[in-house]
């Protein structure tokens, strides 16, 4: 690797304390722009090794810490004389764990964040408050924040005080020695959002020093795991957490309250929600929403047909001319989007011809499909309808079945007697898919087995009142189930119990989906029957706050075969 492209080389670096060994021998390389993830049992050497780093204490002889300067390159941080150090602290910057200890009580936010402007002697005092102006307002704190004091805010608000002045210097490498444990979840996971998009935007490097594994893995994408101060195991996160080499390892990872972190969560989190706004109506039975990061949400009308997009300004254009019946819909691998209709197949953006991927099932009546999902191996999941779609049509329901379609257009069965799919989802780590049968009024859950096949179903949830309907799991692996019949949608917890009902005031809620910045917008789509060209249908926006630790869906890995 070409050394520019380091930030950090660190070789045999111990300390000793007394005739304790806090550290022993430590090397390795930290590219910039890398967040690496340090993580290990207390005690283990985590906030030494950072502090040696950073030379907030020094280490033994013989290690050496290389820091690329971006005044002058490659210098030694283990050799320089403090007097020395100064100049290069403003690249190098710690976040600590404690909000409520490690800012000064008596001083205001303004002072707070200023202080290591002064200490390096930069600006005058209007240039000065113009940064901490600036920092305020990358950290998201209002203004007003300035002439306030540490113990008028929140743990989360602290720590993003914290972080404005860390950051105040124009940092390189920022480390963050247990930085969002202190805080409760739903916090966490706004202050891991605001580090990742301050890593984006000022190309930050991170040291990430954690006990939580799942956060680790969240934010970092190497990591190094310290037990009684010796590097044990590192590499890629994702690699070294699905492949412990070490039984230590191991043993860390099944310390985390659970090792799934879809079921990590507890029925205390809570959705916040405020009223529905409405995005646009004029519809009628609005269904497949779906989220896609160039076309914002899009939407079908199953009765009057056509395929749209919403974007936040409201605008709504359509993206496809289509006859009327689509029913599901998800964001293909290749481009484009899969419907589902009478039968399945994938529509590109801009081009006119479809390709069909799964013709009209034989065997249930040929009735069509309905909801859809897919897995970034760019498999289908989608389930045929029984007989009739509808209720009380006083006929014995015939049986549909839940197909796979892989990316070369071969189709099979993976679950069989599925009487009405109208939601499909998959569990933020790809392992568990969610199915909602309205007929039934339950949610299955089936885990996800080699080549995308599923094991057999389990019950997971069932509803006393009106049929569950479309589906989306949020980023802390809650399901969030439009329920048309009971009148909103229903929050179901990983462990299966219901979490909260949101009673939602729109004709007819018909499926649910997450979409905007961070997927945390919850978007409602309602219906109306369209009987008499009854046109009520619309789109709703929710601000959703989703506790948890946020995971992209672009991470989802479904286990390979
Ligand atoms: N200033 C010090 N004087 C003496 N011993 C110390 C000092 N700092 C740390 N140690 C010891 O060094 C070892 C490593 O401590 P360190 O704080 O690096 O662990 P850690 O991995 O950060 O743990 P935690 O997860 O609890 O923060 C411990 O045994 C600790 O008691
Ligand atoms: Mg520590």
């Amino acid at each position: 690797m070409n050394d520019d492209d380091l930030i950090l080389k660190v070789r045999h670096l111990s300390k000793t304390f007394d005739e304790h060994v806090a550290l022993r021998d430590v090397s390795f390389d930290l590219k910039k722009a890398d967040t690496l993830g340090v993580v290990g049992e207390s005690g283990s050497g985590k906030t030494t090794l950072a502090r040696c780093i950073l030379r907030a204490i020094d280490p033994d002889s013989g290690g050496t810490v290389e820091f690329n300067s971006d005044q002058g390159g490659w210098v030694s941080l283990s050799s320089l004389r403090h007097k020395e150090l100064v100049p290069l602290r403003k690249e190098m910057q710690m976040v600590f764990q404690d909000p409520y200890s490690s800012l000064n009580p008596r001083m205001t936010v303004r002072q707070i964040i200023e202080e290591p402007l002064i200490i390096h002697d930069e600006g005058n005092s209007n240039e000065r408050l113009e940064r901490v102006r600036e920092m305020l307002d990358l950290v998201q704190l209002s203004q007003d924040s300035l002439t306030r004091y540490p113990h008028a805010f929140s743990g989360g608000q602290r720590q993003r005080i914290g972080i404005a002045r860390a950051l105040i210097l124009n940092p390189n490498l920022v480390v963050c020695d247990e930085t969002v444990s202190a805080l409760d979840v739903s916090v966490q996971a706004q202050i891991i959002n605001l580090l990742e998009d301050l890593q984006k935007t000022l190309q930050l490097t991170y040291i990430f020093v954690a006990h939580d594994l799942a956060v680790v893995q969240h934010i970092c994408n190497n990591v190094l795991v310290m037990h009684n101060g010796v590097v044990v195991e590192r590499g890629d996160v994702d690699y070294v957490f699905d492949h412990p080499q070490r039984n230590y390892t191991r043993l860390l990872l099944s310390a985390i309250p659970s090792p799934d972190p879809d079921i990590r969560m507890t029925p205390e989190n809570r959705a916040i929600l405020e009223e529905p706004e409405p995005v646009t109506n004029g519809y009628g039975l609005v269904e497949g929403p779906v989220w896609h990061d160039d076309y914002g949400l899009m939407f079908s009308d199953v009765i009057f047909g056509g395929v749209y997009s919403v974007n936040d300004l409201k605008e709504v254009e359509p993206v496809f001319e289509h006859r009327r019946g689509i029913g599901g819909m998800a964001v293909h691998a290749e481009g484009g989007l899969v419907v589902s209709g009478k039968n399945i197949s994938l529509k590109r953006f801009g081009e006119s011809e479809s390709i069909l991927l799964l013709d009209r099932d034989p065997d249930n009546g040929n009735v069509g499909y309905n909801d859809l999902t897919t897995d970034t191996a760019g498999r289908i999941y989608v389930g045929s309808l029984g007989s009739s779609p509808v209720f009380d049509d006083g006929l014995e329901p015939r049986a549909g079945n839940l197909y796979v379609i892989d990316l070369d257009g071969n189709s099979r069965i993976v679950s069989e007697d599925v009487q009405l799919t109208n939601g499909l989802g998959f569990s933020p780590n790809g392992r568990v898919l969610y199915h909602s049968d309205s007929r039934r009024g339950q949610i299955f859950r089936y885990e996800v087995v080699r080549n995308g096949d599923l094991k057999q179903r389990e019950v997971f949830h069932e509803f006393e009142d009106g049929a569950p309907d479309g589906l989306a799991v949020a980023e802390d692996g809650s399901i969030w189930v439009a329920n048309a019949g009971a009148g909103g949608v229903a929050v179901i917890d990983p462990d299966g119990s219901q979490r909260s009902f949101i009673s939602i005031p729109v004709p007819m809620c018909t499926s649910v989906c997450f979409g905007g910045a961070g997927l945390r917008t919850l978007y409602i789509v309602s219906g109306s029957n369209g009987v008499d060209g009854d046109r009520r249908g619309g789109v709703y926006r929710y601000e959703a706050e989703v506790s948890g630790i946020p995971i992209p869906l672009a991470q989802i890995t479904v286990p390979a075969s």
